[in-house]
């Protein structure tokens, strides 16, 4: 087991009716606020009237950027960042999903640097400031509220890259379970393949760790299966929104990682789908995980993934590892594509072979994935394959 660093500095207000802190809050880093959002789903929905109401009465100053992108653009960075430097802006105020929360981070990054934002993320300049971000999240999937990551999409090059700069991690997050209930079906089930996912990248890993955190994961990853076909069958069901509104958020803040190697697989390989499709992330995950994980079941993996059946979806323990693993990838499948309803095949989202060998290549930075089980370009290739 390896030495490992807990540091996770967002305070978070879970529950309805914590608005009222908004101002507060605010208030601690100044009077300029810049609100980002997107496409204006929380025009729809009214929380952009609650916020707006929430910062008028707290006496500060309002500045807007909207029509971020899912998938956001790095044209949406360089905006902001140009608000931020022409204003004198003092904090940022982020109101949507994973999308606008990412983007609001590297906004703050950017103010503090004379270029393209898009250096930042060819990692040509360390981040060391950021405008302090405050976050309202309306959608659970990405974890972004509670972490200091984000992944930005560059249209020219149709490139995506994820990059963590502690700065970033947003300083006070508003998690409120009745702001995701106008969440469409399909996003519902993206962001549950999405938390899922994150939980898998973690567990699936063959350093010995804690025994707890695997316990904890487990019961992560048991919450997303109870509770997702619930929020899908009845979208203004609080005990569901809030069981998995808070599953997204420890899904990925760091406190599961213990002290284990790193050892992303499906991530990097839909991040560069999404790059040159513009894919729903979680829709890609739910396509890519049972097929990454039927490559890469094996005498020398099967434990894992017996570990997996056994405490995640019941299966009988007296069966064979082997059956196990392949009963546990059955199983998945069926949760994503029956009980979620997602997509299950690239041919079906208008995705063919062309891009593959680009791709795999980008994927593995032209060398080997350092995941669960090493893959380089011809692996990941393979993968893909199995997803037509
Ligand atoms: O733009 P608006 O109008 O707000 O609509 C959005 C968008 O169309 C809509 N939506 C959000 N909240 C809603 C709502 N619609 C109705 N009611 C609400 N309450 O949902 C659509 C998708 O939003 P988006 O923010 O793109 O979704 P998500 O939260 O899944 O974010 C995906 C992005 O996060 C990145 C992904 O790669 C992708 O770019 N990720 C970020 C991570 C991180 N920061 O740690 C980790 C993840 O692995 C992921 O890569
Ligand atoms: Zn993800």
């Amino acid at each position: 087991m390896n030495n490992f660093i807990y540091d996770i500095p967002t305070k978070v207000y879970f529950g309805e009716n914590q608005l009222g802190h908004l101002g507060e809050e605010l208030n601690k880093y100044g009077k300029k606020v810049l609100l980002t959002y997107g496409g204006g789903s929380i025009k729809k929905s009214g929380l952009y009237d609650k916020i707006v109401a929430e910062i008028k009465n707290a006496g500060l100053e309002l500045f807007e950027l909207n029509e971020i992108d899912p998938n956001p653009r790095v044209s949406s960075v360089n905006a902001g960042a140009d608000i931020c430097k022409k204003e004198g802006i003092d904090v940022l105020l982020a109101v949507g999903g994973g999308s606008v929360l990412d983007c609001t981070k590297y906004i703050g990054a950017a103010t503090y640097y004379d270029g393209d934002a898009w250096d930042i993320l060819l990692g040509k300049t360390p981040v060391e400031n950021c405008l302090p971000v405050i976050t309202v999240l309306t959608l659970l999937a990405t974890g972004s509220e509670m972490d200091a990551g984000g992944v930005i999409s560059n249209p020219e090059t149709k490139d995506k890259i994820g990059l963590i700069f502690p700065p970033m991690q947003p300083k006070v997050s508003f998690l409120d379970p009745t702001n995701t209930y106008t969440v469409s079906k399909f996003q519902t089930a993206s962001g549950a393949s999405d938390m899922l996912n994150h939980i898998m990248e973690v567990y699936f890993n063959m350093d010995q760790d804690l025994y707890m955190l695997d316990c904890v994961m487990e019961g992560l990853m048991k919450t997303i299966i109870k509770y997702a076909p619930i929020a899908l069958a009845e979208p203004d069901n609080y005990e569901a929104r809030a069981n998995l509104m808070w599953t997204s958020s420890w899904a990925i803040n760091g406190y599961i990682n213990g002290g284990k190697r790193q050892a992303w697989s499906c991530h990097p390989m839909e991040h560069e789908l999404s790059a040159i499709y513009d894919i729903t992330h979680g829709l890609g995950l739910a396509i890519l995980a049972p097929r990454w994980m039927e490559y890469t079941l094996d005498e020398t993996t099967v434990s894992k993934f017996y570990q997996f059946g056994t405490n995640v979806f019941g299966i009988d323990a007296g069966m064979e590892p082997m059956e196990v693993g392949k009963k546990s990838i059955e199983l998945l499948k069926e949760f994503l594509f029956n009980t979620l309803g997602l997509k299950s095949t690239f041919t079906e989202i208008g995705i063919d072979e062309s891009n593959f060998a680009v791709m795999a290549k980008k994927a593995c930075m032209g060398s080997v994935l350092p995941a669960f089980k090493p893959l380089n370009q011809q692996d990941i290739e393979n993968i893909f394959r199995m997803c037509l």
